[in-house]
């Protein structure tokens, strides 16, 4: 069976003023009336590649813990299993608390690890690529999902693959994952046409990703199994050990283990599965733009929306009527208490925004 498994613990402060540190962006419905955690779960509705576990694991903090629970069973989740991080140490340890709570029981099941704030808008073909993912995480190997590139952006991971692995048509072993590369070297990756983007969906066994952390990080393995020990359950709630937690390193499950796999094949083989999907992890408005559903002039509205003369413009509006006259490739976020309008080339820089309210408190 697959066990879902969802990272939710970001902040995504370039989608302010949506996006706030007490609401970050995974809770908030951005493309449709469900939020993107919601969609994470939703995704798999219907799925006809095995058994999916009815209970999935959201790993989080503390401090979103009622509203993930609440959202949960707003999409039909009767119980999550919500396992809370006293504090944030990256993906590798969030996902080490995930793989002992999974394999807790003597139960062995397939992982699939998704961020809680990505947007996939080809639902069947996600379906088709996780039914190739778990057969080789089934065969104990360690499953990426590559993106066909389009620019070369630093924030990602790049792989390049090598021959298909064993007998399948699409799944390729992993020859080479490099996590955040420099602009010169991920312009040579986009280049030579051999590199996917890491998608930051993984997929393999419990005891597989434990045995992999105990050899490249024994460290954070360490303080998780120490954490997950002194574990406490309440409801859907599990809570580990605080102090046992803090004292652990953080690290990304990119640095940690996925770059280093090729130098310990016997934990288990780096395998990628292409992923055609309409990917997007929606890190600012434009790429959210990009992947929503828009107008024939290419606007797209949330909320009481009104365009005219208008192109290739997002409005998100969830309090007040927007009208937008025209306005081409903008960008307009209205909430309660602010309002933010961008150039839809410049909407990285929201976070300048987001950082001088933070300096001017
Ligand atoms: N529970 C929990 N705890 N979740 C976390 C934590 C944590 O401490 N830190 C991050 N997450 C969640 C984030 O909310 C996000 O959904 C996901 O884990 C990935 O973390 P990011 O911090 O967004 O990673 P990244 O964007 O720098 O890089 C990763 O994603 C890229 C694609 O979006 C890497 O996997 C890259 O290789 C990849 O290309
Ligand atoms: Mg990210």
């Amino acid at each position: 069976a697959i066990k879902t498994v969802i990272l939710s613990g970001g902040s995504g402060t370039r989608l302010w003023p949506a996006s706030r540190e007490s609401y970050p962006k995974q809770l908030l419905p951005l493309t449709s009336d469900h939020s993107l955690l919601q969609e994470t779960v939703v995704r798999l509705n219907g799925y006809a590649g095995g058994e999916v576990d009815a209970q999935p694991l959201v790993v989080s903090n503390e401090e979103y813990r009622f509203i993930i629970a609440e959202q949960m069973r707003q999409v039909g989740v009767r119980s999550a299993q919500i396992v809370l991080e006293p504090v944030g140490r990256n993906t590798a340890p969030a996902l080490s608390l995930a793989a002992l709570a999974a394999t807790a029981e003597g139960k062995d099941p397939v992982l699939l690890v998704m961020p809680a704030d990505h947007v996939i808008v080809d639902v069947a073909a996600f379906q088709k690529a996780i039914a190739e993912g778990a057969a080789q995480a089934e065969a104990g190997r360690l499953v990426t999902f590559g993106i066909v590139p389009d620019r070369a952006e630093t924030g990602y991971g790049y792989i390049r693959v090598g021959p298909l692995a064993g007998d399948t048509d699409s799944a390729r072993v992993l020859a080479e994952f490099v996590e955040k590369p420099d602009a010169d070297t991920a312009t040579r990756y986009v280049e030579s046409g051999e590199y996917f983007w890491n998608s930051g969906i993984f997929m393999m066994k419990g005891s597989v990703w434990l045995k992999a952390m105990a050899h490249f990080r024994p460290d954070i393995s360490a303080a998780c199994d120490a954490a997950f020990a002194g574990r406490s359950v309440d409801a859907d709630f599990l809570r580990v050990d605080k102090a046992a937690f803090v004292a652990c390193p953080s690290d990304s499950i990119d640095y940690a283990v996925m770059e280093k796999l090729g130098t310990a094949p016997e934990l288990g083989q780096g395998v990628v599965v292409p992923l055609s999907a309409g990917w997007s992890d929606v890190g600012a408005w434009d790429a959210l733009w990009a992947v929503s559903e828009k107008d024939g002039d290419g606007n797209s509205g949330r909320g009481e929306v009104m365009f005219e003369s208008s192109r290739n413009t997002l409005v998100h509006a969830t309090h007040r009527m927007v009208a937008a006259v025209g306005c081409d490739d903008m960008v307009v976020v209205e909430t309660a208490d602010a309002v933010m309008v961008a150039h839809k080339s410049r909407t990285q820089d929201v976070k300048k925004v987001v950082e001088r309210l933070k300096a001017e408190g």
